[in-house]
């Protein structure tokens, strides 16, 4: 490479690593995206064209890579501590009175709002990010260096004058905004929604592929500074020359210097937050005065000079309307409050389940009720009590309905269960519909040119009354419909088509038996290979399959007891669609018959890549140590007690080299 190319390259580094900063830090950019974007791919080519001269912080490294790996562990050179929780302001006022009497005076303490992620360890040689780790036990965490280098807001280099080395602790976070348009991805996909951006970052961290990371726009904060090659004498200088070294420091923390400031700082935050772009879930306390923090030191758990006090979850008040009660493809009941729309912890909420009549016996709520709303770390508005108060004069306590608000059928409850239930399963609309609907739903049948909407038409205008009958359908019959033309009603036909080769698993999933899930489904399939043998086996055959317990068994054998069902599945199989397994092609026989669970992380595999390579010996994977187990995969820092309980069934333990030397010894298609 010529000194030219190697200049290019340093400088466009450079450049690039000062305007992400600028961009994502400071949030002042100077450049255009479209300059950035096109410097950046310039620095990709020449990179390209001269491997050598490599970078492991170059800005490149922030796109991620999607090559999956599992984590090695890391042990943290100083551990990752938790902080003592306080829920009021005396407890606030009682840690502070007792650091101001060990102390023997006043002392000035360092306010910080508490982020709501998931909290990081970066370390730094030299000013390079030379490894990130999670708090995993708080000794031991996952080295996640490959994911954390994409996100933007932690500098891969640092600047000015930074200590030779340097560990510095903050918090990963996933703001409201990339939270939402995730979860709303994640719907379009059929797959579950995150509960709530915490639960979000620490996922998105701990992905396997930095590719996937990289597209999560995650953000991190820092509010602790390790290092013993630099002195300072108090917490909140540490706090502003970390910003100087590029990191993101939040500018909310402040130094109070009695109660009374700190009173005011909590009330702040308190009402400040909702305005953040992101979750804090309380504020900590921090002794600023670093020899003061030595002096205090630590209990085990955590730091004598820091505290955390937790908000409680906001609250607001709201009347009940109207108690709804939706009826589900099961025919369960669920009642539902429709409230005053109300302002909650940044959404408007108008709806809250309250899941069945002993919960609405518990809370003991009358008609036209004032509600408090709750909405905590999680997403969904709960009813927490009754406002009395205000509770109407001569108002009734919220009766149960005893029929069908859909199709009047008196309404069953089976003894042990907390719902009631419509056992008009043949003739109540939401009952057919909604079956119809978890039939082609995306994990389903996946037979997405069908909206909901459309099968409601189809439904009223008596074109569907069972999935079966999708499988009937003309041409002539959807072009009939209102709002269907010729593209939409070939649309849906092609998918109609397509779905008879869904394999049997996925047909299992769909056909609604309850209790029986995705994993349930997958399970079935693979311990009865066909439908008639799922069909025919009795109840201790089914309890001998994984996933299945005694509610299961009794709910599939209900299922294929009733001829309704037993017709539906004829129909069906007439049509074409998948009632056997697919004939798992293995690729030797190395491990066949042999039963193994694996737990902890890997080197050369990831969990789910280590599950596959088993069976595609012909190994069977369990999910728990039992009797039936006969190897146990031990890799890094598995469960003790998972490793107790194999030893005490003499489950032979082995590694993952040995897995690797089994297959490559065994018997050989
Ligand atoms: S200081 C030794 N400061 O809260 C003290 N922690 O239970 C180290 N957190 O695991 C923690 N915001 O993930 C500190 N401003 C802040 C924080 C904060 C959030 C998290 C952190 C820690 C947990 C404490």
């Amino acid at each position: 490479m010529d000194q030219k190319t190697k200049d290019r390259i340093d400088y466009l580094r450079s450049h690039l690593h000062e305007q992400n900063h600028r961009y994502y830090v400071l949030n002042d950019p100077l450049i255009s995206d479209m300059e950035f974007d096109m410097l950046m791919h310039e620095l990709q080519d020449l990179e390209k064209a001269n491997p050598d001269y490599t970078d492991p912080n170059s800005p490149t490294q922030r796109v991620g890579s999607d090559v999956t790996m599992a984590f090695s562990q890391v042990t943290h050179t100083r551990p990752m501590l938790s902080l003592g929780n306080t829920y009021n302001e005396g407890e606030v006022a009682d840690f502070y009175n007792r650091i101001v009497k060990e102390v023997g005076h006043d002392v000035d303490i360092v306010c910080e709002l508490k982020f709501d992620g998931t909290s990081i360890s970066l370390k730094y040689e030299n000013g390079e990010l030379v490894q990130a780790a999670t708090r995993g036990d708080g000794t031991h965490g996952d080295d996640v260096t490959r994911n954390a280098k994409t996100i933007h807001s932690i500098p891969l280099k640092l600047k000015g004058d930074y200590p030779a080395e340097l560990e510095m602790r903050g918090e990963v976070l996933m703001p409201h905004k990339a939270f939402e348009t995730l979860n709303q991805q994640r719907a379009d996909i059929g797959e579950a929604p995150f509960a709530n951006p915490r639960n979000a970052a620490s996922g998105s961290l701990k992905l396997q592929s930095s590719l996937q990371a990289a597209q999560r726009q995650l953000d991190c904060i820092l509010y602790y500074v390790l290092t013993d090659d630099m002195e300072f004498a108090l917490h909140s200088e540490g706090l502003e020359k970390a910003k100087e070294w590029g990191f993101k420091m939040s500018e909310a923390y402040r130094v109070c210097h009695n109660l009374n400031e700190i009173y005011d700082y909590i009330h702040l935050w308190a009402e400040k937050r909702k305005e953040l772009p992101f979750d804090i879930d309380g504020i900590v306390f921090k002794v600023d005065n670093l020899s003061i923090q030595r002096d205090l030191g630590f209990t085990a758990k955590s730091p004598r000079w820091a505290i955390s006090y937790k908000f409680k979850a906001e609250q607001a008040h709201s009347r009940i309307n109207a108690i709804t009660y939706q009826v589900g493809r099961t025919g369960v009941i669920t009642p539902v409050a429709n409230m005053d729309p109300m302002q909650l912890a940044g959404t408007v909420v108008r709806r809250a389940s309250l899941h069945n009549a002993d919960v609405i016996a518990a809370l003991d709520i009358h008609e036209g009720d004032t509600v408090v709303v709750e909405k905590g770390g999680e997403i969904i508005p709960k009813i927490v009590g009754v406002d009395l108060d205000k509770r109407l004069p001569n108002a009734k306590p919220v009766e149960f309905p005893s029929i069908c608000p859909e199709c009047g059928t008196p309404l069953e409850r089976v003894p042990g269960e907390a719902a009631h239930f419509c056992p008009n399963q043949s003739s109540c609309r939401p009952q057919i519909t909604g079956r119809i609907i978890h039939f082609v739903a995306r994990k389903a049948m996946n037979i997405d040119s069908l909206g909901e909407e459309t099968i409601e038409l189809m439904y009223s205008n008596g074109l569907l009354n069972d999935p079966a009958d999708l499988y009937t359908l003309t041409a002539s019959q959807l072009l009939s419909l209102p709002k269907i033309q010729d593209k939409t009603a070939e649309n849906i036909l092609r998918g109609i088509e397509e779905s008879k080769n869904v394999p049997y698993q996925r047909l299992l999933f769909a056909i609604g038996i309850r209790f029986v899930g995705e994993t349930t489904a997958k399970k079935l399939a693979e311990a009865f290979p066909n439908i008639d043998a799922l069909r025919n086996a009795s109840f201790e055959q089914l309890m001998t399959a994984e996933e299945v317990g005694e509610k299961i068994a009794r709910s599939i054998l209900n299922f294929f007891s009733d001829e309704k069902n037993i017709n539906l599945i004829e129909r069906l199989r007439s049509y074409g669609l998948q009632m056997v397994a697919e004939e798992k092609k293995l690729l030797t026989n190395s491990l066949n018959g042999k039963t193994f669970v694996i737990s902890g992380t890997f080197i050369a595999y990831g969990r789910d890549e280590l599950k596959a390579l088993i069976e595609a010996h012909g190994g069977k994977m369990l999910s728990g140590v039992s009797s039936k187990t006969n190897y146990l995969v031990a890799g890094a820092n598995m469960g003790p007690a998972k490793l107790e309980k194999a030893q005490k069934l003499g489950v032979t333990i082995i590694s993952e080299e040995q897995i690797t030397e089994m297959i490559e010894n065994g018997e050989h298609n």
